[in-house]
């Protein structure tokens, strides 16, 4: 770890010291951090019916043994699923699935088509970047969340397709940084992971 060499300077703007965190300030801070957008997909063994969900909070936590988690709010519909069910998917969406987004984040339109690809019985988006078939490992409770961490039992990815991004409360698409390039101009290595 290199040391830092330190020079103090003003905090940015909008800055909340200590004591109660303004939920639109907690919003909006975390907002800034630029994240892909996944659907969550299960069958609930209850009734046999495909769920989805919209999830941005998705981590990949550890390659030995192959783990990654979902945050799932404690009232979400699909923490009752993946609580009964055994098995979860994660499709990430590709830079023209914002729609797919909206309509599995309670904004649902009929008409749309969703063209899935079932995977150990799980359906997975068939035109995600990639995709993950998970066992349940763990639920965590964590504040007016959930952590969902799954043993990843089966992946798939296609190199050619752009992801969604989604940073500020909106959905972006990804332009490569030149500063990477200069850095690394032997690439293609990914620089972490
Ligand atoms: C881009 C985006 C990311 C989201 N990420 C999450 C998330 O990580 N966890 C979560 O619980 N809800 C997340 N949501 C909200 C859920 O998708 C939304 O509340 C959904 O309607 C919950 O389904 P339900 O009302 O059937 O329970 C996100 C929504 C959007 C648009």
């Amino acid at each position: 770890m290199p040391l830092m060499n330190l020079t103090e300077s003003a905090p940015l703007a909008h800055t909340t010291v200590h004591g109660e965190i303004d939920p639109d300030a907690f919003r909006q801070a975390l907002g800034r951090f630029a994240s892909g957008v996944t659907v969550v997909t299960s069958v609930d063994p209850v009734d046999g019916r495909p769920q989805g969900m919209t999830a941005n909070a998705f981590v990949s936590v550890s390659l030995e043994p192959p783990l990654a988690l979902v945050s799932l709010a404690r009232n979400a519909r699909m923490l009752d699923v993946v609580t009964r069910a055994p098995r979860f998917a994660v499709s990430i969406l590709h830079e023209r699935q914002s729609e797919l987004a909206l309509h599995f984040a309670g904004r649902s339109d009929p008409d749309l088509t969703i063209e899935v690809t079932v995977r150990a019985g799980v359906p997975v988006l068939s035109e995600s970047v990639a995709y993950l078939v998970m066992r349940r490992h763990e639920l965590r409770a964590a504040g007016d969340h959930v952590l969902l961490l799954g043993l990843i039992e089966e992946l798939g990815f296609d190199e050619a397709r752009a992801p969604l991004a989604y940073y500020g409360g909106r959905f972006h698409r990804l332009a490569p940084s030149d500063h990477t390039l200069e850095l690394w101009p032997e690439g293609p290595e990914p620089i972490w992971m």
